[in-house]
């Protein structure tokens, strides 16, 4: 599948980040679905959207987002409880818990109903994109992909591409127009079986191990080692005095 063919997303998982990624693919120009387990979650990623600290509300207060285009992207997304809502989805970007077999059933569940031409992609933060795709059809493999946003994802500017053995370059172009759409830079990332992680969390944990090593050498303190990175390497903040971080939307 082309760009030019992409006009509706299904977001499986309107959590912290599968809200983010409807959102902002609402307002590139896409028709969104968003599929959660029951009705008090689907509330709950509306409000997200709309009301929340990085959502579309803000967003036109902050004289960042025109009010029209506010109001035609909430329209562009839809909720739904029935996995079967994402049937005709062009692209499916999963964002459920980072779980491996949890991410392996719904893809094999998502393969059964979505249309054969569909592209699926995982937003899991580490995982080996060929072990999430190991239940789909055969034929869907050339369009199975990772799909990395980082969190808050209306306001981070990478999303990392990852393509498998399998997946067709047609896929990879494809995925990263979508994410240009949604004015992310794109990074584009081979999947490394034995690994977790992929440009990003890769390089950011093996910095935070060694400054933790730093530390419980006794080589520099906590706070030292902040001010070191963000005076020298420009660094925005450093490991130990961010607040909120991963889940906590910073
Ligand atoms: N939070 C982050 O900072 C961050 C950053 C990058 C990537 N990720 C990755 O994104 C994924 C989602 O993380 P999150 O923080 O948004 O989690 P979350 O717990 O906030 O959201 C997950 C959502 O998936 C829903 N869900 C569970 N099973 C489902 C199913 N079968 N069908 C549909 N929905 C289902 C849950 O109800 C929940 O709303 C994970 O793989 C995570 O590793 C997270």
């Amino acid at each position: 599948m082309k760009i030019d063919e992409v006009k509706q997303i299904g977001v499986l998982g309107g959590g912290v980040m599968g809200g983010g990624i409807a959102q902002i693919m609402a307002v590139a120009g896409f028709t969104v679905v968003v599929r959660d387990l029951n009705d008090e979650i689907i509330e709950a990623t509306r409000d997200a959207i709309f009301e929340s600290k990085w959502g579309m509300k803000r967003a036109v207060e902050v004289g960042k987002m025109p009010f029209d285009t506010c109001v035609e992207a909430m329209q562009r997304v839809s909720f739904t409880t029935d996995v079967r809502g994402l049937a005709d989805c062009d692209v499916v970007i999963e964002a459920v818990p980072e779980k491996l077999d949890l991410k392996q059933r719904v893809f094999a569940e998502l393969d059964e109903i979505v249309k054969p031409e569909a592209i699926f992609a995982s937003n899991t933060s580490g995982f080996v994109i060929e072990e999430i795709a190991k239940d789909v059809l055969e034929s869907r493999k050339q369009q199975f992909a990772g799909m990395h946003f980082f969190n808050p994802v209306p306001v981070m500017k990478t999303c990392e591409v990852i393509y498998t053995p399998q997946t067709s370059q047609e896929t990879v172009d494809t995925l990263k127009a979508v994410a240009e759409k949604a004015r992310k830079s794109v990074p584009i990332v081979k999947d490394m079986p034995g690994t977790y992680g992929f440009i990003v969390n890769r390089i950011f944990a093996a910095a935070r191990r060694e400054a933790d090593k730093l530390v419980d050498d006794g080589i520099a303190s906590k706070e030292d080692i902040d001010a070191a990175m963000i005076g020298g390497r420009n660094w925005p903040v450093g490991f130990y005095g961010q607040r909120g971080g991963i889940g906590k939307q910073w």
